[in-house]
């Protein structure tokens, strides 16, 4: 009787088209679903699921194919348009169970339209304009055939060395944690299961951001303590939002690669926080294993990682060549194998792949005429969002907004560089359809004023960093040089200087230079155009700096040069014409620093809040025998949290509505601030606590809430903060998550260091 309905089912399910509409009833309960289909399986159709591959431009097609109807991949990654992926669906749905595929792409700050980079998204700390960015990249992604991005990235960077701070959304967790939530909810919408959804897969779980020395793919080595207070947060977050995946780290934790780590996969993910999506490893990552030193070889690598619970293998065949002996010798049971099989079906089921497989794929007859057509972008909503995210650093003498009736000298390798303006994992964005600084200006400027422009420098004069950053694109290169001197260069920019009434230099790091595998031992902008800047300076000529660059940048020295600097990291797609609003007052920037700006990279790192210590460095004092470099003021450049706009906004005295707090009870704390300039603007409030005396020590100061407010010129507004319990939780020594009785500090202000305090006690 059981084989007759076997049979039965599989006869079923060999017919066309797809589950929804044969077996709609059992689709109703995704488990028994999952069930059903997982007893089925060959083993190697089981195995087949576990496989994730990348498709490169060289990848014979056909053979992809025919691994795929014979139920040999579980998904692709890399094609991203409908004409791509559609036979590879169809190959799926000639497969004995027709399980259908599913594709990835690295959507991380945009699909077609390229929004500003994470770290600038973060700068705008405008939660709506952030999530519009990821659900509008989750609706063209979707309408390329896409169903799951390997984003949000919220590993928390505290070392700007690391090429990968530009992925992120800075050092801060509360911040990140918001963001990562808000990043799941726009990519998933209200269920993966949409036509215009995309599944979430945060990571790179965990604490990819605090390697040693910023330097990529090293190990991490964290307390337990400093894990669960600050870095661990932001992916919890992001699975409490229902992330459907998560990609697992390419580094070690405390000695053990994630992806071979129990604690971290089984104990952590699935058992404490209740994770039940699918797990991808890193590309590679299981194979890595043997060179991390933890596997004798591949046989062992495979076993580790699907022993510590990693479902899905990204490009490597390890999988396929060992699990079935491995199966064979008892060295791991079946029950491995199915569980990480039944992950890969759920998160099918939940993209709604098993309703219909080509749900994102759509009809032949629908697909757009032309994939890349301009008409296809949103480009409002990107110069909307990309000016939010800008940072005004320095504005002396109100060198900004500049007058649309000047002559500007428009100068600096990026001026002109649509590949920079998208910043690194632009996904499926193409150069040509960028917007320059070079064509912001000219569309404001028009007839009225004039921009000469003068190249004036080269990223680097650095060969060998050249050649580094173009090695992975001998087609293309990205980093391409003027073969005039240097020298030849400064000149023509300093003769464009001269004539004109402002100079505007767009300076900083070609992309690739914030990406992965780009850490630097030096945070300063190049040599080449240093040089440049001095030139520039020497003229006497206003100075305005666009900053363009994936991470905090040592600009000590600049900003003592330039009269305005302008943080645009990489602004995307519409990113010159977001510039040019800001540089002409037509948007007011509001902006802060997702991330501190050290003086120096010695300093690294420089997160803001940094724990109590016995020595502190006090202000004001002789330091000797205080925690400080003596060879440098102490304290950063730009502080967390820290921008500026062209109004000003004064704070009142704060409010704290009782000097106790009761466990269950509520504090408000409430302060009115008003726009004192004369031009309207946003501004973000910020509210930070410190816990004064605990079991343990605890940082001087952590970011728990903060509003973005719009006020007119001369308005007022009085915000309130809730402060309850829950704010003041942390993890012990016994990594208890507790708050304790005793005084608390509550800091209001515009950025981090500049606040105003008052306390309370928590009873
Ligand atoms: C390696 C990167 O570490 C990861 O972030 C990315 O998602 C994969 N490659 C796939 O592109």
């Amino acid at each position: 009787m059981k084989k007759l309905c076997l049979l039965g089912l599989v006869a079923t399910l060999a017919s066309h088209p797809v589950w929804a509409e044969t077996k709609p009833a059992a689709l109703k309960d995704k488990d028994a679903f999952v069930s059903d289909l997982l007893k089925q399986m060959t083993l190697d159709e089981k195995i087949g699921q576990l496989r994730l591959i990348s498709i490169g431009p060289e990848m014979p097609r056909e053979l992809i194919r025919k691994e795929i109807a014979a139920g040999r991949i579980g998904g692709t990654f890399n094609s991203i348009t409908r004409p791509e992926n559609r036979p590879m669906q169809d190959a799926a749905m000639r497969s004995r169970l027709k399980i259908p595929m599913f594709f990835a792409y690295d959507v991380i700050h945009g699909h077609r339209t390229i929004f500003p980079i994470s770290l600038a998204l973060a700068s705008s700390w405008d939660m709506d304009a952030i999530g519009r960015s990821g659900r509008i990249a989750a609706q063209e992604a979707a309408a390329d055939s896409l169903d799951i991005t390997f984003a949000p990235m919220v590993d928390i960077s505290r070392d700007p060395r690391w090429g990968r701070t530009s992925e992120g959304f800075g050092e801060d967790t509360y911040l990140v944690s918001r963001i990562a939530e808000v990043m799941v909810k726009a990519f998933q919408g209200t269920s993966p299961a949409n036509a215009d959804s995309l599944m979430a897969s945060v990571k790179h779980f965990a604490l990819y951001g605090a390697v040693e020395g910023g330097r990529d793919y090293n190990v991490v080595d964290m307390s337990p303590v400093k894990m669960y207070q600050d870095y661990l947060p932001p992916y919890h977050a992001a699975i409490k939002a229902g992330s459907g995946g998560v990609m697992v780290a390419l580094n070690s934790i405390n000695g053990v690669p994630a992806t071979a780590n129990t604690w971290l996969m089984n104990d952590l993910l699935r058992k404490d926080w209740g994770f039940k999506g699918l797990t991808v490893s890193d590309h590679g990552a299981i194979f890595e294993l043997i060179k991390h030193g933890v596997a004798k070889d591949g046989r062992e690598a495979a076993k580790l990682a699907i022993k510590a619970g990693i479902d899905m293998s990204m490009n490597d065949s390890l999988y396929g060549k060992e699990l079935p002996g491995l199966l064979k010798s008892g060295e791991i049971e079946q029950s491995d194998i199915d569980n990480a099989v039944r992950e890969v079906l759920g998160a099918k089921y939940d993209m709604g792949l098993f309703k219909d497989p080509y749900l994102r794929i759509g009809k032949a007859e629908d697909d757009p005429v032309d994939t890349y057509a301009d008409s296809r972008l949103h480009r409002a909503e990107a110069r909307d969002i990309a000016r939010r995210s800008l940072v005004l650093l320095k504005n002396h003498n109100d060198t900004l907004p500049l007058k649309k009736s000047a002559t500007i000298a428009l100068v600096g390798p990026l001026a002109k560089a649509p590949i920079d303006m998208m910043g690194s994992w632009a996904a499926a964005g193409r150069p040509a359809q960028s917007v320059t600084l070079q064509d912001g200006l000219n569309a404001v400027i028009g007839e009225k004023g004039k921009v000469i422009y003068a190249r004036g420098a080269n990223i680097t004069n650095d060969k060998a960093v050249v050649d580094y950053l173009n090695f992975l694109n001998f087609d293309a290169p990205e980093v391409v040089d003027d073969k005039r001197s240097p020298q030849a260069m400064i000149d023509e920019a300093v003769q464009a200087a001269k004539q004109a009434d402002v100079i505007v230099a767009a300076v900083g790091e070609s992309r690739g230079m914030s990406h992965e595998s780009s850490s630097r031992t030096d945070l300063n902008i190049p040599q080449s155009q240093r040089d440049l800047i001095k030139a520039l300076k020497a003229t006497g000529k206003p100075l305005v700096l666009v900053l363009m660059n994936g991470r905090p940048l040592s600009i000590l020295e600049e900003n003592q040069q330039a009269d305005a600097i302008l943080e645009t990291w990489f602004a995307g797609t519409e990113g010159g014409n977001a510039i040019a609003d800001v540089l002409f007052g037509d948007y007011n920037p509001s902006g802060k620093l997702p991330i501190t700006f050290p003086r120096s990279v010695g300093q690294i790192p420089t997160y803001y809040n940094h724990l109590t210590i016995g020595r502190p460095f006090t202000p004001g004092k002789p330091g000797n025998y205080t925690s400080q470099y003596f060879d440098d003021t102490t304290g950063p450049l730009f502080p967390f949290g820290y921008g500026l706009s062209y109004t000003t906004f004064s704070l009142s005295d704060m409010a704290l509505s009782s000097t106790t707090l009761n466990k269950t009870g509520k504090l408000d704390a409430s302060v009115t601030v008003k726009n004192t300039g004369k031009v309207d603007g946003e501004t973000v409030v910020q509210l930070y606590i410190q816990d004064v005396a605990g079991s343990m020590i605890r940082p001087i100061k952590e970011l728990k809430n903060f509003q973005k407010v719009m006020l007119k010129a001369g308005e007022e507004r009085t915000l309130h903060f809730t402060i309850t319990e829950d704010d003041l939780k942390f993890y012990n020594t016994q990594l208890k998550y507790a708050a304790e009785p005793g005084e608390f500090n509550v800091q209001i202000g515009l950025d981090s260091q500049d606040v105003q305090q008052q306390s309370f006690e928590l009873l």
